[in-house]
């Protein structure tokens, strides 16, 4: 651990110094069961401002609302839909985003003009209980600089941004561990702009329908994040198809041969083949992979070169995390 006077434990007294720091337009961040968020007071465009320069985030791309889950979202968004209400009730709290039309009461900058406003109901104890303390939207990006990694942990903030957040509350690692799923409900059927932990599938089976936006480039262009670049570890990175697991370890061998250090990162059956390397196993299951990923993306900067090894998505959630991988690795 480096010098890290700025990450707090949660208890009543850092609350209301987080509850201060935010009613005075101040970042503070937070942890949620997905990732930690930089989190400002939706209500203040300064506050906005500043998140959008501290993470180098370009202004195009809009921010998240997250309240406690007593929090009257009608106040802020229009819910005139049925199905809307059956997402909710099924979903949230929970890693799941919504966006909605949009009632323009929090600061236009938050979601960059659009008519729309995304909202999120985080499950994570911790991050109720500091929504409950400031009890205001919180708009919050991931914690991270713009194209990093997202943040599993405190002191993952707390390095990003070199100690310049003066206020992280420490909430352990995020289980969840790949940011929530974004749902545009604002249409006659939901549509998943990014995928996440909650699949179409399981909205189907509340709702009826649910598509997914990639399968339609119109669609797509409605959440504006996902054309960025995003997720990259900062060392050297190579990726290679699971047929070419050979491929991979003559490139590990040569990194070593060089007095460097490698590692190579892949699903359980990959890594119980490659037990003499350096390895990060991101495990069986779509769960697994999804609460290991930025967790080992983060560990695998310690190494001069991060190797990845394609997996089969053949799960929804496989397919989520894969999206990430993917991007990481490009
Ligand atoms: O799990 C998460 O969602 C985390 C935690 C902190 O809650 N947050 C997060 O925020 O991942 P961020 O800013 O890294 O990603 C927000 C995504 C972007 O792809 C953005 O384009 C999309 O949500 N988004 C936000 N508001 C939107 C809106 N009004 N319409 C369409 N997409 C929106
Ligand atoms: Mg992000």
């Amino acid at each position: 651990m480096k010098n890290c006077n700025n990450i707090f434990k949660i208890t009543d007294e850092t609350l209301k110094i987080a509850k201060e720091r935010i009613e005075n337009g101040e970042l503070v961040a937070f942890p949620t069961e997905t990732v930690y968020g930089l989190g400002a007071n939706a209500f203040l465009d300064e506050a906005i401002l500043s998140v959008y320069a501290k993470k180098g985030r370009p202004g195009d791309n809009p921010l998240i609302v997250h309240v406690h889950k007593d929090y009257d979202i009608s106040t802020l968004v229009f819910e005139d839909k049925p199905y809307q209400k059956l997402i909710k009730d099924a979903f949230m709290p929970g890693p799941i985003t919504l966006v909605y039309k949009s009632k323009n009461k929090v600061s236009p900058l938050v979601s960059c003009g659009l008519e729309t406003l995304a909202i999120r109901i985080p499950k994570s104890l911790s991050a109720q209980r500091f929504l409950k303390a400031v009890n205001l939207p919180i708009a919050a990006p991931s914690a991270n600089v713009s194209k990093h990694t997202s943040p599993v942990t405190a002191q993952h903030v707390y390095d990003d941004f070199k100690g310049e957040i003066s206020m992280i509350l420490d909430g352990g690692r995020c289980e969840g561990g790949i940011e929530s799923t974004v749902v545009d409900v604002t249409g006659e059927y939901p549509v998943i702009l990014r995928k996440g932990l909650i699949t179409a599938e399981m909205i189907k089976k509340v709702c009826g329908k649910c598509e997914y936006a990639t399968e339609n480039s119109a669609l797509n262009s409605r959440s504006p994040g996902t054309k960025y670049r995003h997720y990259c570890p900062s060392t050297k990175t190579l990726l290679f198809g699971k047929d070419e697991i050979n491929l991979a370890i003559e490139k590990y061998n040569e990194t070593i041969k060089s007095g460097k250090t490698a590692c190579i990162m892949c699903e359980n059956s990959v890594a119980e083949k490659l037990k003499e390397f350096n390895v990060l196993n991101l495990g069986l299951t779509g769960e697994e992979m999804a609460s290991r990923l930025y967790y080992y993306l983060h560990e695998g900067e310690k190494f001069d070169l991060l190797i990845g090894i394609k997996f089969d998505a053949d799960t929804e959630l496989k397919q989520s995390v894969e999206n990430r991988f993917i991007k990481a690795y490009s």
